[in-house]
């Protein structure tokens, strides 16, 4: 497996696992970090054999956001022609689920990568927050376009605005989080929610995630005939005929990702 500067990454059965590795820094998001991540994402979904990727940190952080350092005596013009965070695009796209272990601090940037996540897993220490308001910025990652998304236009503001942080249970009840935990039950809880999508049949899974991913872009109605194009497609899986035998059957299906 191709080994990489600031993450490390691993698999057990069918998950992907990517854990960002800048202890010195928090796990501050720089340009090595993002080529790492979408590098390491996009691999794991090139393999039919992986059916869904978790990310996670440290116990401390999951990432106190992009690195500051790096950006710190940068023009506007410079983070144009770069386009700065543009390869995390990437990292969204991916087609496999993708589950966030979110344990300590998720600010800036590492609540945005937490956000380009298809699930959220916190441990009972989460701390989420877009604090960029305090370095006379904004979100650039997506914060104030994927949080009012998940939380609400109210709850936004008030993170956006005040970069106050959210406890795990407050993210929880706010609908940013999917599950809270014990932290040090964290890594297992979200290997469980990963193992689980893993198992089921490929190509409903791809399909689910598009379809909620559609939910998000586009007017009600197109994401309705998405749909149901994509339910109907479907139907010419092999699995779609072997989960509805098993059903019938009383027996657990056994799906072949055809
Ligand atoms: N960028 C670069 N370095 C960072 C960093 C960041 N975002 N966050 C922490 N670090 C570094 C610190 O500079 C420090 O390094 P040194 O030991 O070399 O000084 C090291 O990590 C440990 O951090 P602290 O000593 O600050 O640790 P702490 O426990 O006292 O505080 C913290 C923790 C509250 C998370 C604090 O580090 C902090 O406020 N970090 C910055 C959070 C932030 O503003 N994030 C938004 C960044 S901008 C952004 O993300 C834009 C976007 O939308 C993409």
């Amino acid at each position: 497996m191709t080994s990489y500067e600031t993450i490390l990454v691993g698999t057990h059965g069918r998950v992907g696992r990517i854990t960002l590795n800048r202890p010195e820094a928090l796990n501050a998001l720089n340009s090595q970090v993002m080529r790492d991540v979408v590098a390491a994402a996009e691999a794991f979904d090139a393999d039919e054999g992986i059916g869904a990727i978790v990310v996670t940190g440290s116990e401390k952080a999951f990432a106190a956001g992009a690195d500051i350092k790096e950006m710190e005596q940068k023009s506007g013009r410079e983070m144009i022609m770069d386009d700065h965070f543009g390869a995390w695009a990437r990292f969204a796209a991916v087609r496999t689920p993708v589950i966030a272990a979110v344990s300590g601090y998720a600010l800036g940037g590492g609540c945005e990568l937490a956000m380009m996540c298809d699930i959220i897993v916190a441990g009972d220490t989460a701390r989420f927050g877009q604090p960029e308001i305090n370095l006379g910025v904004i979100p650039g990652m997506g914060g104030t376009q994927r949080l009012i998304r998940a939380v609400g236009a109210y709850v936004a503001a008030d993170m956006v605005l005040t970069g106050r942080m959210l406890s795990a249970d407050e993210a929880q009840r706010a609908g940013l989080v999917s599950r809270v935990v014990p932290a040090a039950d964290l890594e297992a809880e979200a290997a469980k929610v990963a193992e689980t999508i893993a198992a089921k049949s490929l190509p409903s899974v791809y399909a689910a995630k598009a379809a909620l991913d559609a939910a998000l872009e586009t007017t009600l109605a197109e994401g309705l005939r998405f749909e149901r194009h994509a339910f109907a497609a479907l139907f010419d899986t092999a699995d779609q005929k072997e989960g509805m035998a098993a059903f019938r059957e009383k027996r657990q299906p056994d799906f072949t990702n055809r």
